[in-house]
């Protein structure tokens, strides 16, 4: 699938999740309840896997590819810590040029495929000022910021068969898995380092002005990032529960007179450092659910 800017030219229909469904069905035998969107620096969640089978995206049939560094482009099935799951190691971003559909297109397939849990994962800036780099944040909600400029993933025609026209999202992150994950923490040593919050979505590439942190800050976010929401609401959109957990790469800068300056290799730095915990956490939390 090519990437494209305009979401009408490239709706994608049932019938394409369809077949890709299909033939993932027929190249596995595992059947996993559980997927996980690995975000920057996060793929090496996948790696722990046993058992796997790997299905690089350039050989699932109508599945995307993705081009940012840092990110694998592959489907990987396993077990983690005995728990069948399928790992997305490398999303789709909109910064990247593909449509709203493309971006989300792994998460109906993993509907499809009888996935129930989708745990999402992200780099994301810290906006709250007590937050460190490295903090874990609990996604309690999300703030779309691509929706509020008429980039929701769900504009268009509504196919009943994932969901309905006008789905809820007060409850998008799943209460009762925010207490597991947080019990988890606890028992896991990491509950010094763990936040909740609320995480605001811009579709990027460019990092925030000053003024944009300063706005996003008095709007009640907590961290700042490129994905996740579109994922979420199509994955609410079609009855998945959805745990989000971002990890705090960076401090946004709300200064004027500060020299520093958000780069990529900065997240890239941290995420390697905070991996393990986050990890951990991950691959834990998953036997509890
Ligand atoms: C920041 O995070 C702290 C700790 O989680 C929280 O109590 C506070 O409400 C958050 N927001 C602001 C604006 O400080």
């Amino acid at each position: 699938m090519e990437a494209a800017s305009s979401s009408s030219s490239s709706r994608c229909s049932y019938e394409e999740y369809k077949e890709t469904v299909d033939w993932l069905l027929s190249h596995t035998e595992q059947r996993p309840k559980v997927a996980i969107i690995c975000g920057s620096g996060l793929g090496g969640l996948a790696d722990l896997l046993e058992d796997k089978m790997l299905f690089p995206y350039k050989d699932i049939p109508r599945f995307p590819t993705s081009t940012v560094e840092g990110h694998a482009s592959r489907l990987v099935f396993g077990k983690l810590q005995g728990r069948e799951c399928v790992c997305m190691q490398g999303r789709f971003h909109f910064y990247e040029g593909y449509s709203m559909d493309v971006v989300t297109y792994p998460v109906r397939v993993f509907s499809l495929l009888g996935v129930e849990t989708l745990i999402v994962t992200n780099a994301a800036g810290g906006l709250n000022s007590s937050y460190n780099v490295g903090d874990i944040m609990l996604i309690k909600d999300h703030i779309n910021m691509p929706g509020f400029a008429g980039q929701n993933p769900l504009c268009g025609p509504n196919d009943e068969r994932f969901g309905v026209r006008f789905p809820c999202m007060s409850d998008a992150y799943d209460r009762d898995l925010r207490a597991l994950a947080k019990q988890t923490a606890a028992e896991q040593g990491c509950d010094s380092f763990l936040q909740e919050g609320v995480y605001c979505m811009l579709s990027g590439p460019t990092y925030e002005t000053i003024a944009e942190c300063k706005l996003l800050q008095k709007l009640g976010a907590d961290a700042v990032g490129m994905s996740t929401v579109p994922e979420v609401v199509i994955a609410r959109h079609c009855g998945l529960r959805v745990l989000g957990l971002s990890l705090i790469t960076n401090k946004v800068v709300t200064d004027y007179e500060s020299n520093e300056k958000a780069n990529h290799e900065e997240v890239l730095r941290t995420t390697k450092q905070r991996t393990q915990d986050l990890q951990k956490l991950v691959s834990h939390f998953i036997t509890k659910i």
